[in-house]
């Protein structure tokens, strides 16, 4: 695995010029933040030796380094998902490389479904914590010492100072956020009713389908993380209707201007 991540690590240092400390990983149907990045150089998935091609619609797969807001970033244009086959390791992957190059702020969008009764379709959420419910843990196995350690610390999962800096710019913009807690679960069925109230028994806001084990790996790599979600349907008692992918998509659409200007605003403040 360590020869893997300095393999492509280097491969991609030797591509670019510039030294990007903050990655970026957008969901699904949430490029739109490519469009804000200048000075920007692409790197398609395939090209890139030893990283997993992705598949599901929605996702053009691609690394893109330049500038958001002036500020050098590598994002990353469509994810890998566990649910798409992938193991942990290969949906992990993508952090492990960023470390690799130098990377140590993380931010990570993701669309979801909201089970807490006051949130709204079109939501962004500032994610605070996450409850991990996948079968396979991303750090099971060997560990490296030279990644991260065996037991990490989870207690801060999701930066406090990255959200008190979101919250005052949503504030000082006029835009609405909420606040709460992700439950990573793999899909891809969107859940039966009975699964949404379990998950806001257990604790949960939003429910999806990604980030946790990017966060997890961050984590133990000891990098910042920072995540909002945008609640595309909600799986609330009463208000529960029928999800499809291309209406998540739709509502991701209509928010994501917002949610670019968050992090570009984020990035900036870093
Ligand atoms: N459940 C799981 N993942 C999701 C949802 C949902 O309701 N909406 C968007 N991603």
């Amino acid at each position: 695995m360590l020869q893997k991540i300095n393999e492509t690590a280097d491969f991609l240092k030797s591509k670019i010029t510039t030294m990007p400390r903050t990655g970026i990983i957008l969901g699904t149907g949430l490029g739109n933040l490519v469009s804000q990045i200048t000075d920007s150089k692409e790197i398609p998935y395939q090209t890139i030796p030893n990283f997993p091609v992705s598949t599901v619609e929605g996702h053009s797969g691609k690394l893109i380094f330049g500038k958001l807001g002036g500020v050098d970033v590598l994002a990353m244009q469509g994810r890998f998902h566990y649910y798409e086959g992938y193991d942990m390791k290969a949906v992990t992957f993508p952090v492990r490389v960023m470390k690799a190059i130098g990377i140590d702020n993380l931010l990570v969008s993701n669309a979801s479904g909201g089970v807490n009764p006051d949130f709204e379709i079109g939501d962004l959420m500032l994610i605070t914590d996450h409850i991990n419910l996948f079968p396979e843990h991303p750090l099971r196995g060997k560990n490296y010492d030279e990644l991260g350690p065996r037991f990490p610390d989870m207690s801060e999962a999701y930066s406090k100072e990255l959200i008190e800096k979101a919250k005052k710019i949503a504030l000082q913009n006029n835009i609405k956020v909420v606040e709460g807690v992700y439950v990573g679960t793999t899909g891809p069925t969107f859940e039966t009713q009975a699964e949404y109230r379990y998950f806001r028994t257990i604790g949960g806001d939003a429910v999806g389908m990604s980030t946790v084990p990017e966060v997890i790996v961050a984590n133990h790599a000891g990098m910042r993380c920072f995540g909002i979600s945008i609640v595309t349907d909600l799986g609330v008692p009463g208000k529960i209707v029928e999800v499809s992918h291309e209406e998540v998509q739709v509502i991701g659409n209509k928010v994501q201007p917002l949610m670019t200007f968050l992090m570009k605003e984020l990035v900036q403040d870093m």
